[in-house]
């Protein structure tokens, strides 16, 4: 990594891609702001690191919690330059099957919490002056399936916010940064009901891996990371492709 950041915070930092984040930022000597509703895993966390940790538990579906993580990032006491937004979650199934209370919270996370968060944080860095914001997304942005459909237009919308805010606050000095994982190993399929996805080994990456390739390209103010060949071969064909032939290649992909 080519740039220090002070503080960084970081949301979903209890497990998987957040928690390898967390690992890393405090191995080049960031302090820690981490998020997450398991205040028991956050403090293990903590407990393993050897730079100043605040532990803020958050249920970022909850308004007022999103509030109080917006105010810590407004706050100019030991400012947060670097926000990671990366709690996110999803559900599997065909868009009408999933219950109402899955896909509400698959938006109310994903989408609501983190446009409050980056609006909060553009706006605190743009006023000190600079600051880098990394949103996670997911190359499942440009597949507009049959499967996951709520999820993956959370992360279509993640990335094309994210690349909005990036062209505004550039003049700023605050960079944005959409980082676009393919699968990567952590809880997010079990908890998301499919345990056994099934995908041959080499497409699998490891949550260390694409968090270095995060923090890589928000320290060099990139737009769009994605992470591995095969991803980002993968991004590109589906962007390139007429978007009723993407539909057909996503769809029987997944049937
Ligand atoms: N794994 C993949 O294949 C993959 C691929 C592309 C993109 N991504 C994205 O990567 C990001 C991280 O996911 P992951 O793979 O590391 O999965 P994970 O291991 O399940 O981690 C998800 C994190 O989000 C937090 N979280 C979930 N709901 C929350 C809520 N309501 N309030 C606050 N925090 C919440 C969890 O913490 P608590 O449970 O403690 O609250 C946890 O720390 C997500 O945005 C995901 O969409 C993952």
């Amino acid at each position: 990594m080519t740039k220090h950041w002070a503080r960084a915070l970081i949301t979903g930092a209890s497990s998987g891609i957040g928690s390898a984040l967390a690992q890393q930022l405090a191995a080049a000597d960031t302090d820690l702001v981490v998020v997450a509703r398991d205040t028991a895993r956050l403090e293990a966390i903590a407990e393993q690191l050897t730079v100043d940790v605040e532990i803020l538990t958050a249920d970022l579906s909850d308004p007022s919690a999103v509030d109080t993580v917006a105010d810590r990032l407004r706050s100019n006491e030991q400012p947060v330059d670097l926000l990671v937004n990366n709690a996110g979650l999803g559900f599997a199934g065909p868009t009408l099957e999933t219950s109402d209370a899955d896909d509400e919270l698959t938006v109310a996370v994903n989408v609501v919490a983190l446009h409050r968060l980056s609006r909060a944080a553009g706006r605190a860095m743009a006023e000190r002056g600079g600051g880098t914001i990394l949103n996670v997304s997911s190359i499942a942005g440009d597949m507009p399936g049959p499967q996951s459909g709520t999820y993956n237009a959370t992360k279509a919308f993640v990335t094309s916010f994210s690349e909005s805010l990036h062209a505004q606050l550039k003049s700023q000095k605050v960079t944005v940064t959409a980082l676009c994982p393919g699968l990567t190993r952590t809880e997010f399929h079990e908890r998301a009901g499919i345990p056994d996805m099934r995908a041959p080994s080499f497409v699998w990456q490891a949550a260390e891996a694409v968090a270095a390739a995060g923090l890589e390209g928000a320290a060099a103010g990139k737009a769009i990371v994605i992470p591995g060949v095969l991803n980002k071969g993968a991004s590109r064909l589906l962007r390139s492709l007429p978007r009723n032939v993407t539909r057909r290649i996503v769809d029987a992909a997944r049937t």
